[in-house]
């Protein structure tokens, strides 16, 4: 299976899902595409590192209008054949009629431990709560925003004096081992919550 993986940033979590399908012979994916609304993210050259294709669809030029940017953005991704797409630190919300043609094959990464903090700043959300625990969790992409069936989760515990940043760090390092895995099995035809401690 072919997987289009969409950026805006660095590109960390992307990094693991390639590597975790190059590094792998056995592995049911191939990256075929990496793709960013941002010119600048860091991720398109770890990706060309890589060999892995890359393109950029600014949402600028489109100012608010998402169908017009989104129907720019799905050409790269239908160039290149994608089985499945996975949003990796994607910045943008996508429409339900971008998310509807990719119904059943597009991930996402989110950090919290959904159905809590959906949306931004979720550290500092869970911080302000008060919460021991937090996390980050893979979910099926649906129409509603960080909503769709869960595929796996992975917690970390929060310490006393943690600031966001310090809690943004933890997680991350557990988005590392979650994507990869959930990925994998996707692809396999497993989609039963996968739980990592
Ligand atoms: C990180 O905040 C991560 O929690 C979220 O997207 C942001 C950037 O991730 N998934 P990445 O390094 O671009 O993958």
């Amino acid at each position: 299976k072919t997987v289009a993986i969409l950026i805006s940033g660095g590109g960390s979590n992307m990094v693991t899902l390639v590597d975790s399908m190059l590094n792998d012979p056995g592995h049911p994916g191939r990256p075929c595409l990496v793709l960013s609304n941002n010119a600048d993210a860091g991720g398109l050259t770890k990706a060309a590192e890589r060999g892995v294709a890359t393109a950029v669809v600014d949402h600028r030029p489109f100012g608010k209008d998402r169908a017009a940017f989104e129907a720019e953005l799905v050409k790269p991704i239908l160039n290149a054949g994608a089985d499945v797409v996975c949003l990796a630190g994607f910045m943008r919300v996508l429409t339900a009629g971008f998310v509807s043609q990719f119904e059943g094959r597009m991930l996402n990464i989110h950090p919290s431990l959904l159905p809590k903090y959906k949306g931004l700043h979720t550290h500092a959300r869970a911080l302000e709560a008060g919460d021991d625990r937090h996390g980050c969790t893979v979910h099926e992409v649906t129409p509603r925003l960080d909503d769709g069936p869960l595929l796996g989760q992975a917690e970390v515990p929060v310490l006393p004096g943690d600031t966001p940043e310090d809690l943004a760090a933890r997680v991350l390092v557990q988005e590392h081992r979650l994507y990869p895995a959930v990925l994998a099995r996707y692809l396999r035809g497993e989609h039963a919550m996968l739980r990592l401690s």
